[in-house]
């Protein structure tokens, strides 16, 4: 059964440095903090926040996708200093066809360290046994070389350039498609949790 009303009750994933959780407005501050970098953005539709206004648009967005049950993504919350270092979540839910896409973006002075590798690791696992998806997609410019790394270390396949897919920052921008199948997440047959394809990959952060 798919779950009801996920994203107004969106619910909490635990990592092992990680909070995956819903974002509140008292996060504004963190979400200023990585947003304001030019770094962050630079391949994303979203230009680099101004001001803490900017972040508390994004939170009213955010916000009002959580209550009109709208995918909407997870707050990434660092456990050993308590603070949002960025978010991670699906952008659309095609339930016809069991397929959803994600974004992420994660704080610069965090990257590297395997954090998204650990979150994205989280909500791929979220994705095929609780939203019952049986593809994950993914998109990135080609010159977003991290992302790309990224996503082919927990298994995502390179499927095809989209030509001239969408405006960033004033361009038209091709964009690299992938995709992670529920076949090929399962390492055997049947539905075993335990057998979690995802645990063979990457070798962990
Ligand atoms: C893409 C992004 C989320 C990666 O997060 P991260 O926590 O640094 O990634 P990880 O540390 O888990 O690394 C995953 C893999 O990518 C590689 N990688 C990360 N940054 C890299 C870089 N700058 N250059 C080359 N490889 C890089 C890592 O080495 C790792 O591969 P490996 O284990 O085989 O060495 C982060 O760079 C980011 O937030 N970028 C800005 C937002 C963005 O572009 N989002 C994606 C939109 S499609």
């Amino acid at each position: 059964m798919l779950p009801e009303k996920l994203f107004l009750n969106l619910p909490k994933i635990d990592t092992d440095r990680l909070i995956l959780r819903r974002l509140e407005y008292s996060d504004l501050k963190d979400i200023f903090d990585y947003a304001k970098h030019s770094a962050v953005s630079e391949h994303l539709i979203w230009d680099a926040h101004e001001t803490e206004h900017d972040s508390i648009e994004f939170l009213n967005f955010v916000n009002e996708k959580y209550n009109k049950n709208q995918p909407a993504p997870w707050a990434i919350e660092l456990k050993k200093e308590q603070k949002v270092i960025g978010t991670i979540g699906f952008l659309n839910w095609d339930k016809i066809n069991s397929k959803g896409e994600l974004g992420y973006v994660l704080h610069c002075y965090y990257w590297k360290k395997g954090l998204m590798t650990e979150a994205l690791k989280a909500v791929i696992d979220f994705g095929f046994n609780n939203m019952y998806l049986n593809r994950i997609e993914a998109r990135t410019v080609p010159e977003n070389i991290p992302s790309q790394r990224l996503l082919e270390k927990v298994g995502f396949i390179k499927e095809g350039l989209l030509r001239e897919q969408m405006l960033i920052k004033n361009k038209f921008k091709n964009f690299f498609i992938y995709s992670i199948l529920k076949k090929e997440y399962w390492k055997g047959e049947g539905n075993d949790k335990s057998k979690n394809m995802l645990h063979k990959f990457g070798g962990g952060s």
